[in-house]
């Protein structure tokens, strides 16, 4: 054998252990997801679901849930029901704390069907395939559409009008871009109280309310 003829062998046995090496990664990530799948069949929610930026994902981070969730505890009153139009992270938070409201999440990724009845299943493009049963269900909304986009924003606030009360509180966190048609179509204005995120987003993102949040926003 030439001395070329066992480098390129050598190159072949390194070449193999990377793609083996790739294959145990997968089968590993796999047998991780079959038994989340496992966990969630026999009832065990996760506690964390992995964003997933196809879906336009981005999670709060938990002081922001947490006021988030407080806000709409303090504003639904005893009893009230809240939406989460959305905003996953905040149903989640909002069932670990005390309360005696009802809430819902209506999503489009559907992990999140582990919340049983309290999921709806919900796709902006189609703002009125919401239940009927929900038409001016709710005292508090609060929406975070997935895209900074007219279209996307327009068919939030169908929705958003759709299942409000007619004396709702609404907030609805998304770019400040927004701002002119948040204002004209629901009537929110622009608060201080800040938004953030497990991870930094690029655009400058705000909260827009239909009452004074900020008097009473703590973080
Ligand atoms: C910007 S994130 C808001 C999440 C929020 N910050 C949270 O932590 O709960 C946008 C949300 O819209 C959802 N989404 C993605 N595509 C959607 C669609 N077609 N219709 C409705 N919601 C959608 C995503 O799953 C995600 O939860």
């Amino acid at each position: 054998m030439s001395s070329s003829e066992s480098e390129d062998e050598i190159m072949e046995l390194e070449l193999s252990a990377e793609t083996m090496g790739a294959l145990m990664e997968y089968y590993m990530e796999q047998a991780e997801r079959e038994q989340k799948l496992r966990e969630i069949e026999e009832g065990d929610v996760p506690d964390s679901f992995e964003e997933n930026w196809n879906m336009s994902q981005f999670w709060y981070s938990e002081e922001t849930a947490r006021s988030l969730a407080e806000e709409c505890i303090r504003t639904a009153g005893n009893n009230g029901s809240i939406a989460c139009v959305s905003a996953p992270t905040l149903y989640r938070t909002l069932m670990k704390m005390e309360h005696s409201c009802s809430v819902k999440v209506l999503e489009f990724d559907t992990r999140f069907s582990v919340y049983k009845d309290d999921f709806i299943f919900y796709d902006f493009k189609d703002p009125l395939g919401v239940p009927r049963k929900l038409h001016e269900h709710f005292d508090v909304i609060v929406a975070d559409p997935p895209y900074l986009s007219d279209d996307c924003f327009t068919k939030t606030a169908i929705t958003v009008k759709f299942l409000m009360k007619p004396d709702a509180t609404i907030i609805v966190c998304t770019g400040s871009v927004m701002e002119e048609l948040a204002e004209r179509l629901l009537g929110v204005k622009k608060c201080q109280s800040e938004i953030k995120h497990e991870n930094s987003l690029s655009n400058p993102f705000v909260c827009f309310a239909n009452y004074n949040l900020d008097d009473h926003w703590k973080s």
